[in-house]
């Protein structure tokens, strides 16, 4: 489980929704350590690509999630379409996610010297990794929304995709998220929800500055 004594901010929702943008702002504003866990499921998903092999093979991937490190990734261009798919197939595996859990629960609970807490965002930081945690944000949008967003991110990567193609494979990567019987993607019963369809980021920045601002107040002092 977390330990209180280090402030946690948890945020999950689904692919380009905004709790990327919003979680490096908070970490910053709040001196705050910062880990995106999807790094660790493009990671492995990227690997086994990397080996030739197929990511739906469960054995080939929780093997390469138990020996995974982040130094593995070094070069490795994990932020394309093809290896997003590869994430969202082994991130359905249980055995897969057990063997990256207790890395992230002890990035939570033991930030690096100099900081004072802990964001972490995924899908499922508020539900499974850090029940516990200080404040809990469900960052949302439309589909059409975060399709264009992330249009707008591949496209430099990939100039010939189109918007239809982004829509088409974010729906599937949702639906498998979601379905999933291992860690789903769902709001936790007491996480604070914000649609960022019609907002900037500078707004969802301000708005969930303000909640963690109340909860950090409320919370009893330590000796
Ligand atoms: O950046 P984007 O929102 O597109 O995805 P990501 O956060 O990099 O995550 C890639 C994939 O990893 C997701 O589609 C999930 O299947 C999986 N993931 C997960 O299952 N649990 C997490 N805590 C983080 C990511």
């Amino acid at each position: 489980m977390t330990n209180q004594s280090s402030i946690i901010i948890a945020i999950d929702g689904p692919a380009a929704s905004g709790k990327g943008t919003l979680a490096k702002r908070l970490a910053n504003f709040y001196d705050f350590s910062h880990l995106d866990t999807g790094i660790l499921y493009r990671g492995v998903g990227w690997l086994v690509l990397a080996a030739d092999g197929d990511p739906r093979d469960e054995e080939t991937a929780t093997r390469v999630a138990r020996d995974f490190s982040l130094d593995r990734l070094e070069q490795a261009d994990i932020r394309n379409a093809d290896v997003a798919r590869a994430a969202s197939i082994v991130a359905a595996m249980p055995g897969v996610r057990a063997a990256l859990l207790d890395f992230q629960r002890q990035f939570a609970k033991s930030p690096p010297a100099g900081y004072f807490g802990a964001v972490l965002d995924g899908r499922d930081i508020g539900t499974v990794v850090c029940p516990d945690a200080t404040v809990k944000f469900y960052i949302t949008a439309s589909p059409e929304v975060r399709a264009h967003r992330r249009w707008l991110e591949l496209r430099l990567s990939s100039p010939g995709i189109s918007e239809e193609e982004v829509l088409d494979s974010l729906k599937r990567r949702d639906a498998r998220d979601s379905g999933r019987d291992a860690a789903p993607l769902r709001p936790a019963k007491n996480a604070e929800l914000i649609d960022t369809s019609a907002l900037t980021a500078d707004e969802v920045f301000s708005r969930a500055r303000r909640i963690v601002d109340q909860k950090i107040k409320n919370l009893p002092q330590q000796d």
